[in-house]
């Protein structure tokens, strides 16, 4: 039985969202996690990063043993292989944990022949994620169970579409550091000065701005309120020499805004282009001189 997810992208807003304020997130479908239950005699894990007993695997897979737990509980199923390939980098911003956690509870429910519908499969990817990171504002587990973008706060989600033409190339930096460690990081911050409050209010003003730009399909206006949040990221400490080196290369390169997405302090960066040329140029910088795992998305037009 097999359960499949895919990853997500903030385009802006993230740590911001934590707060209270919005964020635009949309599903990534080109990286994918697939999880395959075999019954056997005891849960074991293969991944990539573990292999082995669930009872033995490392502090990262804790929340998955803990989800698995509560499904199996839930479910009264015996013991299973849970294979688990992914090709969505860990702890790069990608909403990788999100997505495990989604694969594994869709491959359950189909194991056990109910249907799963998206507030419960929500329901349980936001209970993994709460273990990973204590006050996870759901924007992952909403984008990684859904196959359309969304305007999101914490108490309101408004379904939104990328309508603008343009494309989207991602590079993932290779440097990672878990989502806990940069809320914390966050947190700390704003409990220590009202100054980095104010910078997270201002993102939140300018996930707005983002939304207003898409809503009038004005791409550069997009562009601003997206290179004004990575000034604010930046501000937050959440940026690296890494992110800083692909940012100046896209834009040098063509794109109209580039920023780092999800938690920051290593993980991935997307960079706006008006055009596929422009994104194809991006890429080829990135993969040429920072020799980074690239990706890219267009985006269209409503006919
Ligand atoms: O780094 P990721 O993919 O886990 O994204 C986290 C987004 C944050 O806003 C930093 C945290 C959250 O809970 O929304």
């Amino acid at each position: 039985m097999e359960g499949t997810a895919h990853g997500k992208i903030i385009l802006i807003g993230e740590h911001s969202v934590v707060y209270g304020h919005p964020a635009i997130a949309i599903p990534f479908n080109d990286s994918r996690i697939v999880c395959r239950l075999k019954p056997s005699e005891t849960d074991v894990i293969v991944s990539s990063l573990y292999e082995g007993p669930l009872s033995d695997a490392p502090p990262l897979f804790q929340p998955i043993r803990k989800l698995i737990g509560k499904l199996k509980a839930a479910f009264e199923h015996g013991p299973c292989h849970y294979i688990i390939e992914s090709d969505i980098p860990i702890g790069a911003g990608l909403g990788s944990s999100a997505a495990i956690a989604a694969a594994i509870t869709s491959a359950v429910y189909k194991m056990n022949d109910r249907p799963l519908d998206s507030r419960t499969h929500y329901e349980w990817v936001q209970y993994s994620e709460t273990l990973a990171h204590r006050n996870p504002s759901g924007i992952d587990a909403l984008c990684v169970t859904s196959d359309h973008g969304w305007f999101f706060t914490k108490n309101k989600r408004e379904p939104i579409e990328i309508t603008i033409s343009g494309s989207l190339v991602i590079a993932y930096s290779g440097e990672t550091t878990p989502t806990s460690q940069s809320v914390a990081h966050v947190r700390k911050l704003t409990e220590t000065s009202e100054d980095f409050q104010q910078i997270i209010n201002g993102l939140g003003g300018l996930a707005f701005q983002a939304k207003d730009a898409l809503v009038s399909k004005d791409i550069n206006a997009l562009g601003d309120a997206m290179n004004a949040a990575m000034e604010g990221l930046n501000a937050l400490g959440l940026s690296t020499e890494r992110i800083e080196r692909l940012n100046h290369l896209a834009k040098r390169h063509g794109a109209i805004a580039s920023k780092l997405t999800g938690g920051g302090m290593g993980g991935c960066v997307i960079a706006l282009c008006a055009s596929e040329k422009d994104a194809e140029n991006v890429r080829d910088a990135w993969t040429k001189e920072e020799n980074v795992r690239t990706w890219k998305i267009n985006f269209r037009e409503e006919a």
